[in-house]
């Protein structure tokens, strides 16, 4: 008698799963049009396989000068944020989604541009590995972009809620973000609203932007696991 072969285990690391997805949204990108682009190591996978059908695009509008500078490497026309009315589609990764599409972000300093393309966006099409699916958010330190002389007022204002907030450092200096402000990454919370929480914090003055997108969840995430891509929608 003959057994079918089962095919042996396959363990692929968290890089082969952000190509997995960077390539799985490619399907997401209308023919003709502006796609939205976020920041980060996933997302630069995406760029890579977006390289691969630059003519049928008419460009991107990028989410930090870091994504402009690959995309352009890469031979994609960038277009202000400014220029462009509305976008169908933003592709960004996350720190964390949770299951209905709300996400920490900013782990790469780049919230506030990436708040504001993902507001843009008709569609938010976050693309992670399974490591990022939560059941709540704020395990993932939460980043909050804020402006330098603020900075000690708003750390005092986390310690109230029960949290730490640590400056974020580049070397020895505060780190800088492509906006000119700080970061301060915050340990110690449990977003178990977190609509609520990103309208309490957004109002302190000095926030500039907090890396809780609720208002701008995710409609879509394409999750890699270990027997393919996911596809979860909120
Ligand atoms: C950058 C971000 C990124 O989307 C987030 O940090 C995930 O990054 P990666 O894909 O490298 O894990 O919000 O500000």
């Amino acid at each position: 008698m003959t057994h079918p072969q089962t095919p042996p285990a396959v363990t692929l690391s968290q890089d082969e799963l952000k190509t997995q997805v960077g390539h799985a949204a490619l399907r997401y990108v209308i023919a003709g049009e502006i796609v939205g682009v976020g920041t980060g190591s996933t997302v630069n996978k995406f760029i890579d396989a977006l390289a691969g059908i630059k003519d049928q695009i008419k460009g991107a509008v990028s989410s930090s000068v870091a994504s402009t500078e690959r995309l352009q490497a890469l031979g994609i026309t960038v277009f202000d944020s400014n220029d462009v009315a509305e976008l169908s589609v933003y592709i960004d990764g996350a720190d964390e989604i949770d299951h209905q599409g709300y996400m920490v972000k900013g782990g790469g300093a780049a919230l506030t541009r990436e708040k504001i393309v993902a507001a843009q966006s008709r569609q938010f099409v976050c693309i992670a590995d399974e490591s990022k699916l939560v059941q709540t958010l704020g395990k993932y330190p939460l980043p909050v972009e804020v402006i330098p002389m603020a900075v000690q007022r708003i750390k005092r204002l986390f310690e109230a809620m029960g949290a730490q907030a640590k400056l974020r450092l580049k070397g020895d200096a505060p780190l800088m973000t492509d906006n000119g402000q700080h970061i301060l990454d915050v340990t110690g919370l449990n977003i178990t609203d977190p609509l609520a929480f990103e309208t309490q914090v957004s109002q302190w003055p000095g926030v500039v932007t907090v890396g809780v997108f609720a208002h701008q969840k995710a409609q879509v995430c394409l999750l890699g696991t270990a027997s393919g891509v996911k596809t979860l929608t909120f």
